[in-house]
């Protein structure tokens, strides 16, 4: 998919304030610092679209992008953010759950997993809490570069032997660097397949 336009549409506090549901809609969502808004301006091609920081909790907002005036794009608060007050924490967390269970429109959700680590607790129980809810999502490593191509397969490999210890399906997965603007094509050809635009 070409883009040939992204723009900023607006920053919600509740799903209810969230534009229309009007298009086909796909959000980014993982733990805090994982790199979804980087991701997000790197599939762009545009620097700063998304606010990123390198201290986690950054993204506080629901904020929705209007992709080729056909699609939205969303950037979700990180999860997991052990450094905000329980209750702040407690008020994240409902908002994520109800935009999920609540936003007709959207088509997937992205999970975003930093491809150094070893599979997290926090991620798998969101994951496992997608499935029961019936959530249609896909996995996506983050900061490939960071780490040599042997550790990026080897990490990929200890996460499906992961998952495949609770389901019997493996969701798409998908391997990125937003450092390197790698893999976001990928991604974006999933999108365009799952929609006639
Ligand atoms: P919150 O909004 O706080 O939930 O974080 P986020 O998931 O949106 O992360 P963000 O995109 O703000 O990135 C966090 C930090 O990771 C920043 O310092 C980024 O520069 C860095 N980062 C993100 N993606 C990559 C990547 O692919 N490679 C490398 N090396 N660094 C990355
Ligand atoms: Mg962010």
């Amino acid at each position: 998919m070409v883009i040939k336009t992204a723009e900023f549409v607006k920053s919600s506090q509740k799903w209810q304030d969230c534009p229309e549901p009007t298009m086909p809609e796909y959000a980014f969502i993982g733990r805090s610092n994982v790199g979804k808004s980087s991701l997000i301006n790197a599939m762009m091609n545009h620097k700063d679209l998304a606010k990123t920081s390198q201290t986690p909790g950054k993204t506080q907002l629901i904020n929705h992008f209007l992709v080729n005036e056909n699609w939205y794009l969303t950037d979700l608060p990180g999860y997991g953010y052990a450094k905000v007050s329980k209750s702040l924490r407690k008020d994240f967390e409902k908002l994520i759950t109800n935009y999920i269970l609540n936003r007709k429109n959207l088509v997937n959700l992205f999970v975003l997993v930093d491809i150094r680590h070893t599979p997290q607790k926090i991620d798998l129980e969101f994951m496992q809490w997608l499935g029961e809810s019936g959530v249609p999502f896909s996995i996506v490593f983050t900061k490939a570069d960071k780490l040599k191509s042997g550790g990026v397969d080897r990490n990929v490999e200890v996460y499906k032997n992961e998952l495949l210890q609770a389901w019997e399906d493996l969701p798409d997965l998908y391997v990125t660097s937003a450092e390197k603007k790698e893999g976001g094509d990928l991604i974006l050809k999933f999108i365009q397949k799952t929609n006639d635009f």
